[in-house]
């Protein structure tokens, strides 16, 4: 399983309860420091663990993470990515809103899964 934004927040408590489900699980999100300290955790609640530093904004760094994956696919993805825009709304200027939809939409489009084989959801399942 796929955990992107894995190292707080949503992403790292996700990866926690998947790994007590025993998951093996790729983490993903920039700060490596945080990335091996839920890599850790994970150990701590038996889970099988790899992570990958990457910012997935960023198309290159984000075929990196595809590397520990190639093999055995994804069973699950969770994408846990995301934030606001930090000033006030009259004074975003576009590069402000493209930077948010690409963070909050367009790394979920799954364009680096979907060239894994076999790719995520061939269970038949998925919810955005
Ligand atoms: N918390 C809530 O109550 C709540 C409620 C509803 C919706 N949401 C939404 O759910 C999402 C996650 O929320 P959260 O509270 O868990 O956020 P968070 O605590 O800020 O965690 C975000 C995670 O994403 C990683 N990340 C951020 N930008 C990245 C990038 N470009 N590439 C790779 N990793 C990146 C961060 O690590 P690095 O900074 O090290 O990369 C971190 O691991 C957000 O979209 C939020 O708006 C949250």
């Amino acid at each position: 399983m796929l955990v992107v934004g894995a190292s707080r927040g949503i992403g790292r408590a996700s990866a926690l309860l998947l790994a007590e489900e025993g998951a093996r699980l790729v983490l993903v999100a920039r700060g490596e420091e945080a990335l091996q300290a839920v890599a850790s955790e994970v150990r701590d609640r038996g889970g099988e663990v790899c992570w990958v530093p990457a910012d997935v904004t960023d198309p290159l760094q984000a075929a990196r993470i595809l590397e520990p994956l190639r093999e055995e696919g994804i069973d699950a993805l969770v994408h846990a990515v995301g934030g606001g825009i930090r000033v006030p709304f009259a004074e975003a200027d576009d590069a402000t809103w493209q930077q948010a939809l690409e963070l909050n939409l367009l790394t979920a489009r799954c364009g680096w899964c979907g060239s894994c084989s076999p790719p995520c959801g061939r269970a038949g399942g998925s919810s955005s």
